[in-house]
């Protein structure tokens, strides 16, 4: 059910006492005095007081009491000191408070707010809406016990006036950007059984119908013809046929040669080919379409946004299994753009499936810069954990776009140095490049820049999302679950906004 959420200015509303169950506002280590109600600025002082609750970051307090016979709850949620509180610290801490009021069957929420210093209300407000509809996601399809939601409206009341046309426009983003987040958590959650290429393909269409941007899918034969050796290599040991999937979206018109193209690594599953993976985590392998899921909900986003911007995006969909047809290590493939490449490692077969995918959105889709975005290597994660997506590039503007748009959504990017020692090694083999340089360290370095030996001077970002798209335990981000966190898609879309 579509959750109710609208700004209001307090006058405007009814009463504390005739409110429909509870309120809820935060509270700053120096508990904030001064709400226009002496109820709460009594109860405020007392547990100032008595320190019975201080505001600390995340910390939670409720307070029942009985108003004319029906129960009302107050829960107090603490954002630690004022000076460092920032917008992610709103997003985190509104999190938390929704987990609650879901634990306590809570069906309508007033949550009380005041202006910050940190930023303005309308991302204030953006940043509450996108949390409190990340929140309520669980992947608990295919579970017969699931968890229940009560909650289904929630009014986030100002105590100063406000432009409240423009703040419920701040809703409309951050419901966009969080249901963009959704349909990436669940195309990333779903198994590789059933979310084969051509069902990802087919979802693909469907959103597009819904959400108003274009979708053109190619077959196996479509994708020879345009030349993808390297593409169709990582595919042939699967039954399932690979898809190239396009996404086109042209939001202004006026200025036609003006795209970003946007490139997500689509591999529905990953069991490394000859070069077999291990069992213990390979499981978590159904997620090697992270990036695949984050272009996919950037672009419902965007589209349902309706941005003045023309974005094109391409997933090259398949899967890297074993079978008399799988390519080998040793092989030396072609590619569309016509370099040569010697497979050292079937388990490197993402940046295979993302050079023939850069080729064609250049060449075909006349892109002007390129992101790609990828569950590239396992070594993103030994360089900097899952802190931070990390970032390859070729262009300072573009990476002070994406740090921009980075601090709009708090996932974090990590830029990684490019030496040339580090480009030589992709350069040693008995082709033009070799698919993986070995033990010899910075491999997620590496890994983008083979793709980089493919963007024929686009301005180009590569983001490798390895240990920040998927979690087998608790999230880093209060908003997130277990499984799929769906980073990228608000990412992109904050980079497609400022493009
Ligand atoms: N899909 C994996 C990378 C990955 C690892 C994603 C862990 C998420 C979690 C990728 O295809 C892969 O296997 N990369 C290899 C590259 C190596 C063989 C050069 C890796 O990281 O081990
Ligand atoms: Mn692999
Ligand atoms: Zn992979």
């Amino acid at each position: 059910m579509k959750m109710n959420i609208k700004v209001e200015n307090l006058k405007n509303v009814q009463s504390h006492n005739n409110s429909k169950g509870i309120f809820l506002f935060e509270s700053y280590m120096e508990l904030q005095q001064g709400f226009p109600c002496d109820k709460l600025n009594n109860i405020l002082s007392c547990l100032s007081e008595s320190k019975e609750f201080t505001g600390k970051k995340g910390d939670l307090y409720t307070l029942t009491n009985i108003e004319d016979g029906s129960i009302q709850k107050t829960i107090l949620v603490g954002l630690g000191e004022k000076a460092k509180c920032k917008v992610d610290n709103v997003r985190n801490n509104t999190s938390k408070l929704i987990k609650e009021v879901i634990k306590q069957k809570i069906k309508t929420l007033d949550l009380h707010v005041k202006s910050m210093d940190c930023c303005c209300n309308y991302e204030k407000v953006k940043a509450i809406t996108e949390s409190i509809i990340m929140t309520t996601y669980n992947f608990d399809k295919y579970k017969s016990d699931k968890k229940e939601v009560l909650l289904e409206e929630v009014r986030i009341i100002f105590h100063e006036d406000q432009d409240l046309a423009k703040l419920n426009e701040a809703v409309e983003e951050g419901r966009l950007l969080a249901e963009g987040n959704l349909i990436s958590r669940e195309l990333v959650n779903e198994p590789a059984n059933i979310l084969t290429p051509e069902a990802l393909s087919k979802k693909v269409q469907q959103l597009g119908l819904d959400h108003g941007f274009q979708v053109e899918v190619y077959n196996k034969e479509e994708i020879k013809n345009f030349g993808m050796e390297s593409f169709l290599s990582v595919g042939k040991g699967s039954s399932n046929e690979p898809k190239l999937i396009v996404m086109r979206y042209m939001g202004d018109t006026n200025n036609k040669e003006n795209i970003l193209g946007l490139v997500g690594k689509g591999l529905t599953f990953d069991a490394g080919g000859y070069c077999l993976k291990t069992a213990g985590s390979m499981w978590t392998m159904k997620s090697d379409m992270g990036g695949a899921g984050a272009v996919i909900g950037a672009m419902s986003t965007i589209a349902r946004k309706g941005l003045k911007k023309n974005i094109v995006a391409v997933v090259a969909a398949c899967e890297n299994l074993i079978s008399g047809d799988a390519y080998r290590p040793g092989d030396i493939i072609n590619t569309m753009n016509g370099k040569t490449i010697e497979i050292i490692n079937t388990d490197a077969e993402g940046r295979l499936t993302l050079v023939d995918a850069v080729t064609y959105i250049i060449r075909k889709e006349n892109v002007t810069k390129v992101v790609d975005i990828a569950t590239l290597t396992g070594a993103v994660g030994g360089a900097i954990g899952s802190a931070a997506t990390g970032v390859v590039t070729n262009d300072d503007e573009f990476y002070s776009l994406l740090e921009e748009a980075s601090l709009h959504c708090d996932e974090r990017v990590w830029r990684f140095p490019t030496f040339d020692e580090y480009k030589e090694k992709i350069k040693t083999g008995n082709a033009d490049l070799v698919n993986s340089t070995g033990p010899v360290g910075a491999g997620a370095i590496t890994a983008g820049l083979f793709i980089g030996e493919f963007v024929e001077d686009k301005p180009w970002l590569h983001l490798d999302i390895a240990a920040t798209a998927f979690t087998s335990q608790t999230p880093n981000r209060e908003y997130f679950s277990k499984g799929a966190t769906g980073v990228g898609s608000r990412l992109l879309y904050e980079i497609a906004k400022r493009y």
